[in-house]
């Protein structure tokens, strides 16, 4: 059997409050996606992933969903997803959606019958609801904090006005977590997957896939608590992530996909180390794909990305699966400005005035460099919207203008996510460069945006847009993402290898290096006035 599309596709991530509004409310959506996927065509991608569109009170911009079967008004209808997908799919387009198993919304009818219900009641069991510790029950059941800050546990005022039970919230307050260990939660998303698949969707992004199934006791965790579950030799699991549970629930959904025509597929945000941890989501029987955040975490020296890249594809190897590649998203710094800090690697949570700012030059040259190397890499790329015209991190969002509740939680210690998912420009002289039909747009815009609007950048030789273009279009040509890797040098200054008729060659070096034998077919920025490739560039060459 021909191996699936997925194995070697490069998958775009549009957050569609942030790519394209048509109806001048500030907030992407639906429609404005459609009007846009010719861009997606020509940029050269193979399938589109949008984040959550589905009605929700927008705590956490849509990842709090109240209904898993509809569109909320804000994005539009589910007639216009059908149009979106039946676009998409005319275009040669595949379409994965976003899937919120963890927790429901605090607003989704489940959460509200299971407030109003008393202590024990199935309505209650379809969440964690506990008791409290302590005499009168006034402190929350264990020490878990959440993600966004402070502690994972809220009490409930009981119908009656009395103080009651705490329910667990691995994230916000409005994000109740589901109990994975009652049968309705599960049949209830064996429907949903059915209903998605059902409109012609080609698979589904799983939210923290790594949280589902808590350990049976709710085992206190004094660590700081971080949605990725390091797994350190000498330290015991976290007992909320990468339980072995979660993978029956896969294997189950997995039966449900391939019940279906066509190649559908799921996708893990598994925030798990070491590399060999994430591979067992992407066993045979399990998921396809799993993000690879070890990458995405990686500082830019030649070591550090010699061993990620070699130990990525050793651990996917060994169950089979293609590896997957990722410099940015919806929830970490953009990779054009991260590569400009001067701390590398980790998982910085936002920059704002005051805080020490990346080297923007050397960070987009960088992160073109970085995307050069991902894009030759063997297995399936993802990009996330703006990175293609090398958009930076809104570094100095006014602090008032937050909207991650991260921000709050956190006491204002952690500015979190809000300043990679600034409307992005596609028109330097349009109001809300051309985000939409007026100036309104949910996060304000920094006015360097016209210089980075699609406009500016299509047709321009050697421009962010068109460099990205071009690699896309020779990774299809010489089939980059079904080749092999073959190191031909991993210093501490160069990386070099083959995959097929090419050779890559990445300079982290502080010296400019003559480039591998051969033709030339690209390069992240221009070589040297002696041929030569400098520091922070990446080439790719013919071999002869
Ligand atoms: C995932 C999403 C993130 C969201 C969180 C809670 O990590 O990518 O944006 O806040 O889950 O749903």
């Amino acid at each position: 059997m021909a191996p699936g599309w997925w194995t070697e596709a490069v998958i775009y991530q549009i957050y569609p409050r942030s790519f394209a509004d048509s109806d001048s409310d500030g907030i992407g959506d639906l429609p404005g996606i459609t009007a846009r996927l010719g861009h997606l065509a020509e940029l050269g991608v193979d399938a589109v992933w949008l984040s959550p569109f589905y009605p929700s009170p927008q705590a956490d911009a849509g990842y709090d969903v109240a209904d898993y079967r509809d569109v909320d008004p804000l994005f539009g209808s589910l007639a216009d997803a059908d149009r979106l997908i039946a676009e998409a799919r005319a275009k040669g387009l595949k379409v994965i959606v976003d899937l919120v198993p963890n927790h429901t919304s605090s607003a989704h009818r489940w959460f509200r019958a299971a407030v109003a219900a008393a202590p024990g009641s199935p309505e209650r069991g379809r969440y964690i609801f506990r008791d409290g510790l302590g005499p009168d029950g006034a402190e929350p059941p264990n020490d878990w904090q959440s993600v966004f800050g402070g502690p994972a546990w809220t009490r409930l005022v009981e119908p009656d006005g009395r103080p009651g039970q705490w329910y667990l919230h691995l994230f916000d307050t409005a994000q109740p977590d589901l109990n994975w260990d009652n049968p309705e939660i599960r049949a209830e998303f064996l429907d949903v997957l059915r209903f998605w698949l059902d409109r012609g969707v080609d698979g589904f992004r799983v939210d923290v896939a790594h949280g589902l199934i808590k350990q049976a006791d709710l085992a206190n965790w004094e660590e700081p608590q971080e949605i990725l579950s390091g797994n350190e030799a000498d330290k015991p699991r976290p007992p909320m992530w990468d339980q072995d549970g979660v993978h029956e629930v896969y294997r189950e959904w997995r039966r449900v996909l391939d019940s279906y025509d066509g190649d559908r597929i799921l996708v893990a945000e598994a925030w798990v180390e070491p590399a060999e941890r994430i591979a067992r989501y992407v066993r045979p029987d399990e998921m396809h794909q799993a993000f690879n955040f070890e990458y995405l975490l990686a500082a830019w020296t030649a070591p550090t990305q010699y061993a990620v890249i070699t130990r990525s594809l050793e651990a996917t190897d060994a169950v089979g699966a293609p590896t997957t590649w990722v410099l940015s998203n919806h929830d970490v710094i953009r990779h054009a400005s991260r590569l400009g800090l001067s701390a590398q690697g980790g998982r910085p949570n936002g920059i704002g005035i005051g805080d020490p700012q990346p080297d923007a030059a050397l960070g987009l040259r960088r992160g073109r460099a970085a995307t050069l190397l991902m894009l030759a890499l063997p297995g399936s790329a993802y990009l996330y919207q703006g990175e293609e015209l090398g958009l930076p991190e809104h570094t100095t969002l006014p602090d008032e203008s937050r909207q991650d509740p991260t921000w709050e939680r956190s006491g204002h210690t952690q500015r979190g996510r809000d300043g990679c998912r600034v409307p992005i420009p596609w028109e330097a002289d349009a109001p809300s460069y051309g985000f939409g039909p007026t100036d309104a747009s949910w996060l304000p815009q920094p006015p360097l945006w016209a210089e980075y609007a699609l406009d500016r950048q299509r047709g321009v030789a050697g421009s962010t847009y068109e460099t990205y273009r071009t690699a896309l279009r020779l990774r299809r040509e010489h089939a980059l993402g079904r080749g092999t890797l073959e190191w031909l040098s991993s210093g501490d200054e160069v990386l070099s290898f083959r995959n097929g008729g090419l050779t890559v060659l990445t300079n982290f070096g502080t010296a400019a290096v003559p480039p591998p034998a051969g033709e030339l077919l690209h390069s992240s920025a221009p070589l040297d006035a002696d041929g030569r490739v400098p520091t922070d560039v990446t080439v790719w060459v013919r071999h002869s």
